[in-house]
């Protein structure tokens, strides 16, 4: 049965330029040598920069992604303080959901809310699916803005969108879940609506990026959070992959890498991989040559230092990032990153020591 989502005209407006496909970033994306590793990490713009939470205190979440220079801004400011191989535009997963009918808060110490989750399968066919050029134009808008800075400099911009289980589970639960009941109560005993809800995320999702790479971003990264958290192997198999894998089909007409991340998913990142993406994100709990053996050893890998040891002292960082770099052994299509999200309390020397030591003990002079 062939379940194909309707995909929007892509949005108006020429193609933009993007970064050199020479840049070691995304020559690591395609698996081919680069001079040294490149680096970037997941949140790399947020609270723990004294640059952003200067803006912040003007100005919520929402109203920073909203504004296409606020956004841009914040997306350059930890490309100005430090060495990093690529930018990702500041914005966030939930915003989409908003586009869709419902309505998004971030509460200040709560994180997200929506005040009118789905609680019934006739509240899925209420959901809108309009065009990102539409709902996210401030988005695209702040992409455009960004990649004319970058460009010059060589550094590509990564553009983002949540996958469709890690959106379904706020859409359902209103916020954050420790057990994603809701979420797993439609899935299993909803099965029509489930896929109903599904397939209208893929249409939204696949329509952003597909959006955000012809405003000019020049790798995309999809976020599915909390599918490996919350499901067994068994329900992510049959509830959650075959979405994801039409996501990705349809993504990759961008033409641009793909980074396919997860986390908690170490139990089935065999089928997670199988999903799609050029590149797999690994989460910080197992080693990455334990990915590569289930993800095959030529598929690039993006990962995967545990974000809280940036917290720790140097010596104690620096022990863990040499055995990363040992298992990486410099074998092409490693991008070095955090497991998950770089947190507020992470001190930004140990970032720039971070990024610097990982070029200067990866330099290959090639
Ligand atoms: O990586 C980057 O620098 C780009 C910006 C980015 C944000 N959110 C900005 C943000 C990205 C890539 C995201 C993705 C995102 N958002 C995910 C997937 C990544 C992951 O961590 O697994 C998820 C699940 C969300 C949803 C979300 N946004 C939550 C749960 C929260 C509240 C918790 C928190 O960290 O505050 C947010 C808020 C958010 N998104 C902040 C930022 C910088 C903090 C907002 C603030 O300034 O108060």
């Amino acid at each position: 049965m062939a379940m194909h989502p309707h995909l929007h005209p892509p949005a108006p407006g020429p193609a933009a330029a993007q970064a050199e496909p020479s840049a070691p970033f995304l020559r690591a994306c395609r698996g081919l040598p680069t001079p040294y590793t490149p680096v970037w990490f997941m949140r790399q713009a947020g609270r723990y920069m004294p640059e952003y939470r200067a803006l912040r205190a003007q100005a919520s979440l929402l109203e920073l992604i909203r504004s296409p220079e606020m956004a841009a801004q914040i997306t350059l400011q930890p490309i100005e303080a430090f060495d990093l191989d690529a930018a990702i535009i500041f914005a966030d997963i939930l915003p989409p959901l908003a586009g869709m009918g419902l309505s998004l808060q971030f509460v200040k110490g709560e994180g997200p809310q929506i005040d009118n989750p789905l609680q019934r399968p006739y509240d899925i066919d209420l959901l809108a699916t309009p065009p990102a050029h539409e709902t996210l134009a401030p988005t695209l808008e702040a992409i455009r803005l960004v990649v004319k800075e970058l460009a010059p400099r060589g550094v590509p911009l990564i553009g983002f969108a949540g996958a469709p289980f890690t959106l379904a589970s706020y859409a359902i639960e209103g916020g954050a879940s420790r057990s994603y009941t809701k979420t797993k109560a439609l899935m299993y005993g909803k099965p029509a609506a489930w896929k109903r809800l599904m397939l209208k995320l893929v249409t939204v999702q696949a329509d952003y990026l597909l959006a955000q790479a012809k405003a000019g971003a020049s790798a995309l990264q999809i976020f599915d959070s909390w599918a490996g958290q919350a499901l067994s192997r068994e329900a992510y198999r049959r509830y959650v992959q075959p979405y994801n894998q039409m996501l990705f089909e349809t993504v990759r007409r961008a033409g641009v890498p793909v980074i396919n991340f997860s986390t908690g998913a170490a139990a089935y990142i065999d089928e997670v991989a199988a999903a799609g993406g050029d590149v797999i994100g690994a989460d910080w709990r197992m080693p990455l040559g334990w990915y590569w053996e289930r993800i095959g050893q030529d598929r690039p890998i993006q990962g995967n230092l545990d974000p809280t040891l940036l917290l720790a002292p140097w010596r104690e960082l620096k022990f863990h990032v040499d055995a990363l770099l040992a298992e990486a052994a410099g074998r092409p299509g490693h991008i070095f990153n955090v497991g998950h999200g770089i947190l507020p309390e992470t001190p930004v020397d140990q970032v720039r020591r971070l990024v610097d030591y990982v070029h200067e003990q990866t330099r290959r002079g090639a």
